[in-house]
């Protein structure tokens, strides 16, 4: 088994989404589409592409029903998906107290269900083969950092900093919402203190890590686009984004299908009977030209 294919993925889908009332006054923000697909897909199919199977699934307890009838057991894309409430949004970090048994020994990476990464995915793999017993964020370059957790790096090109919604920013540097941990960080999490705002803050157990020298930071280059889709004006531009790229290349992004069949996480004969079973739709339609894309483009890499 190579490294990387040892960590578990938990997929935080809970919160409030207050930002984007109406639209979660009944539904999840998880659920709410960018373009044609429910946002979850998005942040789904990107653990899938860094070759992680197994993943948890966290919700409110009112929604983690819609997440299991949407996403099933998983097996129909040679997954294996679990669920677990959490039943107050006791801030990101808790995801990792609840995901605390299902993780056991393995390390994990932690997602949250509104972000939306496009690129290539390399660099997640690298970085889970690299980690070790550091966790490893991700940094990258925005125009509002105020509204994220920001990194300040150091002549040396380590980090040096980490604040949370810093009024004052130190850098442009905004920390995405995916991040690697290694085994037993659920441990770690329970002796936290929650924060002024009562939540258990991803950003704290980030700084307790570096703190210690065991924080990786990775920039991302702008080759990478990352949305966070809190907002109805982000929610409107990530869908803008995805469908230019749909449009003009003829290909779908974040289908959990199409990702399970390039990955190998299904062969041929499964991806036929998964696909067999969706709704006449042109995502059906779409999904049955793929293998034979797939084929006609063998030698080149996409
Ligand atoms: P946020 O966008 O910070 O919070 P929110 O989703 O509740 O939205 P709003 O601020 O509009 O009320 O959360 C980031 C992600 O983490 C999002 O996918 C929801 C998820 N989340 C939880 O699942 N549980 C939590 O306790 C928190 C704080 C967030």
């Amino acid at each position: 088994m190579r490294h990387y294919e040892k960590h578990k993925g938990i997929l935080l889908a809970g919160g409030r989404g207050t930002r984007l009332y109406p639209l979660t006054a009944i539904t999840s923000k998880q659920l709410v589409a960018i373009y044609n697909k429910p946002m979850i897909y998005y942040s789904l199919t990107t653990l899938m592409l860094a070759g992680i199977r197994e993943v948890l699934v966290i919700s409110t307890p009112e929604d983690l029903p819609r997440f299991e009838a949407l996403l099933g057991t998983g097996e129909q894309w040679g997954m294996s998906l679990e669920y677990a409430v959490q039943d107050q949004p006791r801030g990101i970090a808790e995801a990792l107290v609840i995901g605390a048994d299902f993780s056991g020994e393995d390390p994990s990476m932690l997602m949250l269900g509104d972000n939306l990464f496009y690129g290539r995915f390399d660099f997640l793999r690298l970085a889970m083969e690299g980690h070790g017993d550091h966790a490893t964020v991700f940094a990258y370059q925005v125009g509002n950092p105020s509204e994220y957790g920001v990194v300040e790096f150091g002549a040396d090109g380590h980090a040096v900093s980490l604040e949370e919604k810093p009024v004052a920013p130190r850098s442009r540097w905004a920390v995405p919402g995916i991040y690697l941990y290694p085994p037993g960080v659920g441990e770690r999490v329970k002796a936290q203190q929650p924060s002024a705002r009562g939540e258990l803050e991803i950003t704290d157990l980030n700084r307790a890590f570096l703190n210690e020298g065991r924080l990786k930071v990775q920039p991302l280059g702008r080759g990478i686009a990352w949305f966070d889709t809190g907002t109805p004006r982000s929610l409107l531009e990530a869908s803008n984004f995805i469908e230019a790229v749909e449009q003009r290349q003829g290909l779908i992004i974040g289908s959990p299908e199409e990702v399970a069949y390039r990955m190998g996480f299904i062969n041929l004969a499964g991806f036929n009977h998964t696909v067999s079973r969706l709704p006449g739709s042109s995502y059906r339609e779409y999904l049955e030209r793929v293998p034979d894309e797939i084929d006609s483009l063998s030698g080149f890499s996409t």
